[in-house]
């Protein structure tokens, strides 16, 4: 979704703002701009609808200076147009913005009232007017900005520039990130670290209702009311290698890729040996308080729900705890039961996932205690969080997680691990269950390994409509995000069922039309899954089965995909990765655009 960048120092802007855009377009977005104060003081902005590619090609060569402002727009307020792209000027201001105003209609009519005219259909405009309204004849931008917000309502991170004080940026954050980065005698500003890490390591994060005003010699923040706030740099371990495709034709392809190393990294020093346990010190939980709760909820949007999913039944299965998963988008709005035994999970790879925090700040509200599974080191989620685990699965580019997924599965392994150990499950099911957490690596390499064979079944598969995707009970998540994965990127109308309702209803639909995609796990539940398979057959649906055994399932399924075989609780975890693959080469083969799919955005920081 929108991405800011900014510059303040010696240097030329313009081209750090052009870089740090496209750092910024894995995000999603529709179109980008940039405002510059120009060596001779004057304000000069450029906004366009499209690509940062495009808006580089429209600079003229005299649009250069600093400091600078540059922004990327996902339409939320008016459509995409080079008139609603950010930044919005007002007289000698010009601003960008991250965010929703929910009172900007109320604002643009009061401004109306006053004879202001608007340039654009958006709700950042107002801001834009209502800053410069409110500087007073010294420049004073940073009180004029405070002043301005304080008759805001709704979420924001800004980037505001004057060019009357052309020394210096002004930033404030609520609801969506802001980080400043520090160079040698010059500082950079943005929203997200991937437009950072080319630049600095030494980052400093806002928290909601701090403002910063930021020049090339340095920094200082304070709250919204005017109370000076201290802040400590923390370093970046993200390289910039990181945020290039590579040898691989796409991120998503690098990031399917990487789960190996993923996977390990967020294993690496969590297994005990000695007690046959995981050591996750985030969790700011000794055994006794961990001991007291009677029920986990996980919450998390899309794929985060889905690994929420399979993270519950992990923590059911190990710890014997009840455990289940909500989507996030839904779980404030029906006034949730927050009872004080309850351990609530929060699971997002961006941390910034609007639905996610606001559910994770209801349930605080309410005393509930929650932990944050979280990708993004530092990120909203993160910080709102009692206590928590990061996956270290490195950025995920590729608005179509699945490293993260992996990770966030592994990590809810560790948990339910933890949480298994603490209650009745034994030192050998500990043993073991740690034992199979650390084959996984190799066994992914493994499944990695057969990418031509997944290649050229997604080939044939992309010839029909939409597909089936069917699992039983630890099978089912596997089945939800293969289907999630499916139609993201190939658009192609993708539906998953618990392998036991199909026969209630969806197996009307089968036929030589639709293919069924199914999870079929050598595990208790085998048997009734071949017989499901046998279901489908004789309606003559074409069967693909991710099995562990190919011999066992051949008489039922046109096709096989054999998978490694873990413990039954670790399966669900490689059982995903061929549908991974699957999806990423029909989406090749149909000639999407497979990292940025239409409509999606990495981050979805609107409700
Ligand atoms: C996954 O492929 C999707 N892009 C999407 O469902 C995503 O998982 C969801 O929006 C949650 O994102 P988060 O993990 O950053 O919170």
């Amino acid at each position: 979704m929108c991405g800011i960048v900014a510059y303040a120092g010696p240097r030329d802007a313009v081209p750090i703002m052009l870089e740090g855009l496209a750092r910024l377009e894995y995000r999603g977005y529709d179109s980008a701009g940039i405002a510059v104060v120009g060596r001779s003081g004057d304000l000069r902005v450029r906004k366009v609808k499209g690509r940062v590619a495009r808006l580089a090609d429209d600079l003229p060569a005299r649009f250069k200076g600093s400091p600078a402002i540059g922004h990327t727009r996902w339409a939320t307020h008016g459509e995409p147009s080079d008139a609603n792209a950010h930044p919005h000027v007002s007289g000698s201001v010009a601003v960008v913005h991250n965010g929703i105003i929910e009172n900007a209609d109320e604002l643009r009519a009061k401004l109306a009232g006053d004879g202001v005219e608007f340039a654009s259909a958006t709700d950042t405009e107002v801001l834009a007017h209502l800053i410069a309204r409110a500087a007073d004849d010294a420049g004073d931008l940073e009180g004029a900005v405070r002043r301005a917000l304080t008759s805001l309502v709704g979420t924001y991170g800004i980037a505001v520039i004057d060019a009357r004080r052309p020394e210096r940026i002004v930033v404030a954050r609520n609801g969506s990130p802001v980080v400043l980065g520090i160079g040698e005698r010059e500082m950079f500003v943005a929203s997200d670290l991937s437009a950072l890490v080319r630049y600095t390591r030494q980052v400093v994060h806002l928290d909601d209702g701090e403002l910063a005003t930021v020049e090339a010699g340095g920094f200082r923040t304070s709250t919204l009311d005017a109370r000076a706030t201290a802040k400590s740099p923390s370093v970046i371990d993200w390289e910039p290698g990181q945020y290039d495709t590579g040898s691989y034709d796409h991120f998503l392809q690098k990031e399917i890729h990487e789960q190996p190393s993923a996977v390990r990294r967020a294993l690496s020093g969590r297994l005990d040996t000695r007690f046959h346990t995981a050591h996750l010190g985030g969790l700011e939980l000794d055994a006794r308080q961990a001991r007291e709760f009677r029920r986990v909820k996980i919450i998390g949007c899309g794929s985060a729900y889905y690994a929420g999913l399979m993270g519950a039944q992990l923590i059911e299965e190990l710890a014997r705890v009840p455990a289940g998963a909500e989507p996030a988008s839904e779980f404030r709005y029906r006034n949730p039961v927050v009872e004080h035994d309850t351990l609530y999970i929060a699971v997002s790879q961006s941390g910034e996932t609007y639905d996610t925090l606001a559910a994770v700040q209801e349930l605080r509200r309410k005393g509930g205690r929650v932990l944050g599974v979280v990708n993004a080191v530092g990120s909203a989620i993160a910080r709102e969080c009692d206590g928590g685990v990061y996956l270290h699965a490195g950025p995920e580019i590729s608005v179509a997680s699945t490293k993260a997924f992996t990770s966030t599965a592994v990590v809810l392994a560790l948990i339910a691990l933890h949480l298994g150990r603490i209650h009745d499950l034994s030192p050998a099911d500990g043993r073991r269950i740690a034992d199979g957490l650390r084959a996984l690596p190799e066994q992914i390499e493994e499944i990695l390994a057969h990418e031509d064979h997944i290649a050229a079944l997604a080939r044939d598969l992309v010839r029909h409509p939409g597909m089936f995707f069917i699992g039983r009970v630890r099978g089912y998540p596997v089945a939800r995000e293969g289907a999630q994965k499916l139609k993201e990127i190939s658009y192609l109308h993708a539906e998953a069922y618990q392998a036991s309702e199909l026969k209630h209803g969806p197996l009307a639909l089968v036929g030589p039309e639709l293919p069924t995609v199914a999870v079929v796990p050598d595990d208790e539940l085998f048997d009734k899954n071949v017989s499901t398979l046998g279901q489908v057959r004789a309606r003559h649906g074409r069967v693909l089965a991710v099995a562990h055994r190919a011999g066992a399932v051949a008489e039922n399924a046109d096709d096989v995909i054999v998978v490694p075989k873990n413990q039954p609780e670790l399966d669900p975890i490689l059982l995903t990765i061929p549908l991974q693959i699957l999806a990423y080469h029909a989406a090749v083969e149909l000639g999407h655009d497979v990292d940025k799919p239409r409509n999606l955005a990495k981050s979805v920081t609107v409700e």
